[in-house]
């Protein structure tokens, strides 16, 4: 068995430098399945769900040569359209090859999704946009079939903001006929980069980033190169692990307009954080004149963006679990992402859940502990406890963390962290 071994205490200091975003990457790369021939994204992070998803995209005919952080995709003329079950289980985001082969191919077979066990997690809107738009959807006992001679621009109204049904349904109106216009659709900035790079291969795509996005069908595209917008959620990790431990940390490559909430609400619990042109300042507790700046007790809802990400939520909890006072955190995005609570209480957190919403009562003093990474936020955010919590706090299931973070321990280490990697036997 492999776990993070963290021994709290340690203070952070020096450069993180954050890589291509991971939510923007696993997309991208399904997008060059719509013309044939060589695309380049470059800034992809080397992280498992990205090898994941090249082992989709290979099992479809598409060549990846994946180097360091360049994925050269050659498409060919003939893609397949049935995604192995055992691919698509592994990884939820493979769902997002349903538009653009039904796009390429007109007809597009998937498993039911797996990924993260963050509750249930339907696809309804993408099929159901997806029929709007002309496809026949048929259901078997453990897969999807979606069919369209021709898919037909339409007006299509999300229920909710979903960032998968609207990548997917993107990429399903780009070649359709006549236009297609997303309303309520999600504005996660990995949806601006994946209209940019649709646009650079020659879709014609208006008002990505915003609740309408208009699309006019062409009727080719051709491959095209693209740089991934960095991690939005990967330096909100790094900055959170700074408020919680720093000294002064860097989180360079990014972009702070991206985290306008989440900084907000690190500001707002007592971090100070300076912005620059691509990177952050984070000044975490002064621990070294021994006079540790407070954490203050802040409320939190999850919502779509631009509201706080969940994706920072797990990492949150653990800021509250030290502020003083008492935090109600609302978690509206996934019905199933408390599961970090049961094992930060294994730590000492004082984490009390009524629905969807859990009250912390703060500045609880963490102890080390043997827990368990139930999914990739409440692992990385283990691993952040760990570093105040006195003593050795060991984090198994690792490779849920390795899902979307490369090198974390390595990282963290460089900055001063006492963290490992290790085989328990
Ligand atoms: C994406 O998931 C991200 N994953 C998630 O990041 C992120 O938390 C989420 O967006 C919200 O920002 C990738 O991009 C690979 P949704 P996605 O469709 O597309 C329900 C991480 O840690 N829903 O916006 O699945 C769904 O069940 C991961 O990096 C339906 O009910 O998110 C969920 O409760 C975790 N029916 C909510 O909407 C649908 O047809 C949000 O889902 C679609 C969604």
């Amino acid at each position: 068995m492999s776990a993070f071994l963290v021994r709290g205490g340690r203070e952070l200091s020096g450069t993180v430098r954050v890589g291509g975003a991971k939510n923007s990457a696993l997309k991208l790369v399904a997008a060059a399945l719509l013309a044939e021939g060589r695309s380049v994204i470059r800034n992809v992070p080397d992280i498992m769900d990205m090898a994941a998803m090249a082992a989709v995209l290979r099992e479809l005919g598409v060549t990846v040569t994946a180097d360091d952080d360049v994925y050269v995709l050659d498409v060919p003329s003939e893609v397949g359209n049935s995604t192995p079950a055992h691919l698509v289980k592994r990884l939820r985001a493979s769902l997002v090859v349903l538009g653009p082969l039904l796009a390429r191919c007109g007809r597009v077979r998937v498993a039911q999704p797996g990924g993260c066990n963050l509750g249930s997690r339907g696809i309804d809107m993408h099929l159901s946009g997806l029929e709007r738009l002309g496809a026949t959807i048929t259901y078997g006992e453990d897969y999807v079939e979606a069919e369209a001679d021709r898919l037909v621009g339409a007006d299509l109204e999300l229920p909710y903001a979903s960032v998968g049904a609207t990548e997917n349904l993107l990429m399903a109106a780009v070649t359709a006929k006549g236009t297609t216009r997303i309303m309520n659709a999600a504005r996660e900035p990995e949806i601006a980069d994946l209209a940019a790079y649709l646009t650079s291969m020659g879709a014609q795509v208006g008002g990505a980033g915003t609740s309408q996005i208009a699309i006019h069908g062409v009727t080719r595209l051709s491959p095209a190169n693209h740089v991934v917008v960095p991690d939005r959620i990967e330096a909100g990790t790094y900055a959170a692990a700074a408020a919680l431990a720093g000294g002064e940390v860097k989180v360079d490559a990014v972009v702070p307009g991206h985290l306008r909430m989440a900084l907000s609400k690190l500001r707002a619990l007592g971090v100070e954080i300076d912005e620059g042109d691509g990177h952050l300042v984070v000044h975490g507790p002064l621990r070294a004149t021994g006079n540790p700046r407070r954490l203050r007790a802040v409320d939190i809802v999850t919502l779509p963006y631009p509201g706080f990400p969940t994706d920072l939520q797990p990492q949150l909890l653990v800021l509250l679990s030290q502020a003083h006072g008492s935090s109600m955190l609302t978690e509206n995005v996934f019905d199933g992402r408390f599961s970090v609570v049961d094992q930060l209480r294994l730590m000492g957190a004082d984490i009390t859940l009524e629905g969807h919403h859990a009250i912390v009562r703060g500045a609880r003093l963490l102890r080390g502990a043997p827990v368990r990474a139930t999914d990739l936020r409440a692992g990385a955010a283990l691993v952040l406890a760990g570093l105040v919590a006195e003593g050795e706090t060991v984090v198994a299931e690792p490779h849920h963390v390795d899902r979307g973070y490369s090198d974390f321990a390595t990282r963290l280490r460089a900055l001063g962290a006492d963290v490992e990697r290790t085989d328990l036997h």
